[in-house]
């Protein structure tokens, strides 16, 4: 059992939790928050959305074990709120329910949506709604409560509801993206900026230090390979990023900084972060950093990530270590916790060190390797489940 604090809808809570008790399982059962429906515990429905930090995030995907000095809001500590009242109201009144098993993360998922994007059009919610399933209504009547409301906000302020000020995008080269307001497709809402008055980090002086509770993975892996043809291939950001799926340059690396893209598909989500950063190398110790800030233009998510690389001779081979920390503030942070990440992550390895170890033997990786689907990603995972629970069983 892990003992942890943590403040739900207010109330600063002292508990034991499982470290496998999820936090739809912890708020529902322990608490008897019941508003916080469960639907497919896998990360992709949505019912089970709540705020962590004021940021929307899927409990059923989250764990109070990992929470500690979070601050939760279910939808019962929004009783009062006056955004959440509107959105009830139009809800009703556009018949944005039926059975209302989808509802309370579709309110918690608009309150969000029409505080960051105030006056945001039909393309913009459906769009940001896209994380939330409802099998019975067929979103017509929830996207025209939404849509009320945002139109009511028309002008006021964005709000920064991440729980973290989201940096203005400064480390983007201007070769590499256009302007800030041209990133949204003509019609949408551009993603909300942040204030004049704070100066964007820039890519050198950003620290993974400043980010809060950024999701750690760790990786191990061993190539074929001697430590100095393995270290030598590590100093050419070309080539490695060649061995990652989804991954390119999108401009030549001087081997100090690096401009890359990164597509990531879950199911019908795609994502396409863009973005810069700066690598560091220290033969002596054959470690490296790389550290980044990227920006899917579409979702208006962003990624702040360090990865930190190890390497030691294993034999004639190198095992190859790998620590990555990484924060996402916007709709897609919802999918950066639990086990759906860290499967797309250690996916991710293997198909880099497959290719990596094709490289290294002189066969090349694949000219532009697709990028992970964590569609198929959820499938396997659910095979695996069944295989095991078969297994037991026989
Ligand atoms: S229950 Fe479906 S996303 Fe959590
Ligand atoms: S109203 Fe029934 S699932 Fe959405």
């Amino acid at each position: 059992m892990n003992r942890v604090t943590i403040e739900v809808n207010g109330r600063v809570l002292a508990a034991e939790v499982a470290p496998r008790q999820h936090l739809g399982d912890f708020l529902r059962e322990e608490l008897l928050l019941t508003a916080t429906h469960l639907g497919c515990e896998h990360g992709v429905c949505g019912a089970c959305t709540v705020l962590i930090d004021g940021a929307p995030a899927r409990s059923c995907i989250a764990f109070p074990a990992m929470l500690d000095g979070a601050k939760i809001t279910t939808l019962e500590g929004l009783s009062d709120d006056p955004v959440t009242a509107e959105l009830r109201a139009a809800f009703t009144a556009e018949h944005g329910l039926q059975c209302g098993f989808c509802t309370p993360g579709m309110l918690i998922m608009a309150r969000d949506i029409v505080l960051r994007r105030p006056g945001a059009d039909e393309e913009a919610i459906r769009h940001e709604l896209a994380g939330n399933l409802c099998r019975c209504t067929g979103y017509v009547g929830i996207v025209r409560a939404v849509r009320a409301v945002a139109a009511a906000r028309a002008g006021l302020p964005a709000e920064v509801t991440r729980g973290l000020p989201v940096p203005a995008p400064a480390y983007v080269s201007p070769l590499a993206l256009p302007e800030a307001g041209a990133l949204a497709p003509a019609g949408r809402a551009a993603p909300a900026a942040a204030p004049p008055s704070a100066p964007p980090p820039s890519v050198d002086e950003k620290s993974l230090e400043t980010l809060k509770n950024p999701v750690r993975l760790e990786q191990r892996f061993t190539v074929p390979a001697g430590v100095g043809a393995v270290w030598d291939f590590f100093q050419r950001p070309e080539a490695v990023v060649a061995c990652l799926p989804g991954a390119r340059l999108v401009a030549p690396s001087d081997g100090t900084r690096f401009e890359a893209e990164m597509t990531v598909k879950l199911g019908p989500m795609q994502a396409a972060f863009r973005g810069a950063g700066t690598i560091a190398a220290d033969a002596a110790s054959y470690t490296g950093t790389l550290r980044g800030q990227g920006v899917d233009s579409r979702s208006a998510s962003r990624v702040q990530a360090e990865l930190v690389y190890r390497l030691e001779p294993a034999g004639v081979a190198t095992a190859v270590h790998v620590d990555i920390a990484y924060a996402l503030q916007g709709p897609l942070a919802q999918m950066s916790r639990g086990a759906i990440a860290r499967d797309l992550a250690g996916r991710l390895t293997v198909a880099f060190a497959q290719n990596l170890a094709a490289a290294l033997a002189g066969a090349g990786a694949p000219a532009a390797p697709a990028p992970l689907d964590g569609g198929g990603l959820l499938l396997a995972m659910v095979k695996d489940w069944l295989g095991r629970l078969f297994r037991r069983r026989g």
